[in-house]
């Protein structure tokens, strides 16, 4: 077996998040800008690409892959997919992020598929905000995606809310007893500053995970713990029941010390780290060698030498990052 992926920095990589598609059925005012140009099909990966790519990554020792988009269950044959993926020796999680909007259809064909644990994008419980927020989703939708997922038996579902403020920070505590009455975890997110068209003014909405927390430390006692999901939150535990509170703190509490991840954007770009640029096009390689994993396996232990350190977001800065978090699948 091949010697494991670490970078120069000694961090060793086992979690490789693909996003499968830039598309999406709705327009997140921090994700997206209003009138989003999408990839052509040709510049994306087919599914076959996809897959040759992650048993690469596999080989390598990479133990959890997450599928994100855009949304990722609008890509059709996707469930496919997930069902190849399943399959690969070594791969001990195979998960996904979604806006739950198509999740009601698509529940049971994941959970079959091996899938545990999912992660559901949800910042208002209120369909006016929710609609204002997503600029053309539908709150039912998600809430029945949600349904299904808990009913499908995944044993693991996290709510993921952007917190703004002046536009749902008001909504803490409501989600916070949303995912409680259900047993799911919730991760609060600092928003990041990743592509100007950003309908509102980030520094002027920030609201930090400190403030979150003080929020929630009014009504609930908080224990912190020292469990993790693979990812960047900080979890805390509420003490009467299962759920775990996270906290993703990217201006407030730095976390790329610990990365041990790498993702692949939908038109084959391996990107180093979300906050910056680096990266290597994986696609022209699996373009160029078809069927040569060991042009791959190359490219992908050559690209852990340019992994750079990490991200430095400012808010009151100009982004230095133009391309949509779509893009990357967050
Ligand atoms: P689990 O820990 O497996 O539940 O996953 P996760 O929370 O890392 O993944 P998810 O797709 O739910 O992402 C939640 C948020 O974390 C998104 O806003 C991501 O952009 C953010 N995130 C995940 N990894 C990184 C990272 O390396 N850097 C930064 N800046 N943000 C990240
Ligand atoms: N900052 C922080 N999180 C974001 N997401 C999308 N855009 C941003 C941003 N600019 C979140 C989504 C989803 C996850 C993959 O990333 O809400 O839950
Ligand atoms: Fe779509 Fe997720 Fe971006 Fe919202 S955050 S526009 S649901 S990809």
């Amino acid at each position: 077996p091949s010697p494991p992926l670490v970078d120069r920095f000694g961090r060793r990589v086992s979690y490789l998040r693909i996003s499968i598609t830039d598309r999406c059925d709705f327009r997140c005012v921090y994700c997206m800008s209003e009138d989003m140009q999408f990839l052509p099909r040709s510049q994306v990966l087919t599914l076959e690409e996809i897959q040759q790519i992650a048993r690469a990554f596999v080989a390598l020792g990479v133990d959890k892959i997450r599928i994100t988009g855009g949304e990722p269950l609008v890509r059709r044959g996707v469930t496919g997919l997930f069902r190849g993926l399943g399959t690969l020796p070594g791969l001990e999680e195979l998960t996904l992020t979604t806006n739950g909007s198509q999740l009601a259809r698509h529940a049971p064909a994941l959970r079959a598929a091996g899938v545990r644990r999912i992660n559901i994008s949800l910042d208002s419980l209120r369909p006016e905000r929710f609609r204002h927020i997503t600029r053309q989703g539908e709150l039912q939708r998600v809430l029945d995606g949600i349904d299904a997922a808990l009913a499908a038996g995944m044993e693991r579902v996290k709510i993921n809310s952007v917190i703004l403020k002046g536009r749902n920070a008001d909504e803490i505590i409501d989600l916070v007893e949303f995912c409680r009455a259900r047993d799911m975890d919730i991760s609060f997110i600092e928003e990041m500053p990743l592509g100007v068209n950003a309908d509102h003014d980030r520094a002027e909405v920030f609201y930090s995970s400190d403030q979150v927390r003080a929020d929630i430390q009014a009504r609930y006692r908080l224990i912190p713990t020292t469990e993790s999901t693979g990812g960047p939150s900080r979890y805390f535990r509420l003490d009467d029941g299962p759920t775990r509170i996270g906290f993703i703190s990217p201006h407030s509490h730095n976390f790329c010390v610990d990365c041990n991840r790498v993702r692949l954007t939908a038109e084959g770009r391996l990107l180093l780290c979300l906050g910056q640029e680096h990266s290597v096009d994986l696609r022209q390689v699996v373009r160029e060698y078809p069927g040569d994993s060991r042009a791959l396996t190359r490219a992908i232990v050559e690209a852990m030498q340019i992994k750079p350190q990490g991200h430095t977001f400012d808010l009151s800065a100009k982004p230095v990052i133009l391309r949509h978090m779509s893009v990357t699948g967050g």
